[in-house]
């Protein structure tokens, strides 16, 4: 079997989802349930003898320690993170607890229960780290793509705490031995997506009317991913990754932000029309501009296809439809999500920015 941290997050939702859709191999999931964190996404599990749930801290070394020597898994996945830049700009200090602070506690759980186990059994354990491109800072226009060589350079709280966890994986290995993995991948979009990000804020705001904020000049550059190819390439490296290496993960997808929201509004207007708003794209409304705002990232993947064979299996186009179509099919957990505690960060997010 296989632990997965995160599990009820966006990525991690939908790793397990697909995981137990392609294999019969069982799943322990263990995610604290923060704000980003929602069951929901995992109901469809529900009964499955093949998945069992635990609420937890991966700082909470006891836990993760009782949860290995009982399952005994041959992989720790880690999606477990606060992941929003803009959160990461208000309090910090969140991202620190989870991203380095409990990342250091799961590797020394990880590392106590791998000292334990038998030759056999102690090559064939995989500790995946699963991180993104904004450790690599911010690229100019025609700068190459981010390699694995690219050297570090966080820019916001979120992604010098992610650049921190990356660091202290790789000193596992190379200190302890620990037989890791490290995953940095671009941009993801698709279902299950907190709309506190971009493309599925957009897709909630234009269906409610509401406003589309757009920071600074909208000219800024992501990588975009389907969340499914995102997960497949997990899947690819946890198989076939040499030990200790880091692989970049992203779709060839660059695209500005004003493109996108354009994009999800002409989705929308052909998908959902609205007779009183033909189009939706009249709601984009330019914000002030997030503080220290990266202006580009884009993934340069040759490594994990030349050397696994993976390729992602959406394009950005086909992508986008099926997520737009998602939240259209969905609207219910799109309510769910939208709670008291959701409300109130929209409100401080966005108060002073008009
Ligand atoms: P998310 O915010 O949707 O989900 C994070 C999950 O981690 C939530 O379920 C939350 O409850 C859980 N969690 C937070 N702190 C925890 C803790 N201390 N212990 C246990 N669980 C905890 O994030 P996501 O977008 O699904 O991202 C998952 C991972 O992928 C993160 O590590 C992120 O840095 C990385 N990543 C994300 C993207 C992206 O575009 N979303 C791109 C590249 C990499
Ligand atoms: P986001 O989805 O927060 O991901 P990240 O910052 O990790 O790349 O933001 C994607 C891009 O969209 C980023 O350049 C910031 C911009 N953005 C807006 O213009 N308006 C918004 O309301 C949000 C949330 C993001």
């Amino acid at each position: 079997m296989i632990l997965v941290t995160g599990s009820a997050g966006f990525i991690g939702a939908n790793f397990v989802l697909d995981w137990l859709a392609e294999h019969d191999e069982p799943v322990v999931s263990l995610d604290k349930l923060t704000y980003a964190g929602n069951l929901e996404n995992l109901t469809s599990l529900n009964g499955d003898p093949r998945h069992l749930f635990v609420r937890g801290d991966i700082g909470d070394a006891g836990l993760v320690g009782e949860l290995l020597a009982q399952h005994r898994p041959r992989a720790v996945i880690n999606f477990a993170a606060e992941s929003h830049v803009d959160r990461s700009i208000r309090g910090p200090e969140d991202f620190i607890q989870t991203n380095i602070v409990g990342t250091f506690h799961l590797l020394e759980a990880v590392r106590a229960y791998w000292s334990g186990l038998a030759d056999g059994e102690k090559t064939g354990l995989r500790f995946l780290h699963v991180s993104t491109d904004e450790v690599y800072g911010s690229l100019a226009k025609g700068d190459p793509a981010f390699s694995e060589t690219h050297r570090y350079e966080p820019n916001s709280p979120y992604s010098a705490s992610k650049a921190a966890s990356d660091h202290l994986v790789r000193a596992y290995h190379h200190t302890y031995g620990l037989p890791v993995l490290t995953t940095n991948c671009s941009n993801n979009y698709g279902p299950y997506h907190f709309p506190e990000k971009l493309i599925p804020l957009m897709i909630v705001n234009a269906l409610a009317g509401k406003p589309l904020p757009v920071y600074g000049d909208g000219q800024q550059i992501r990588d975009w991913l389907y969340v499914k190819d995102h997960c497949a390439a997990i899947r690819c490296v946890l198989e076939k990754g040499r030990l200790g290496e880091v692989y970049n993960i992203g779709g060839w997808n660059e695209k500005a932000n004003l493109e996108i929201v354009h994009t999800i509004c002409a989705l929308l207007d052909e998908l959902a029309p609205n007779p009183l708003r033909p189009q939706s794209s009249v709601l984009i409304t330019y914000v002030q501009d997030r503080p220290g705002h990266d202006r580009r990232y884009a993934i340069d993947a040759r490594k994990i296809e030349r050397e696994l064979g993976w390729k992602p299996a959406e394009t950005f186009e086909s992508g986008i439809r099926k997520t737009v179509q998602w939240y259209l099919d969905n609207r219910e957990w799109v309510r769910n999500v939208q709670s008291g505690a959701y409300r109130q960060w929209v409100e401080k997010n966005y108060a002073g920015r008009a």
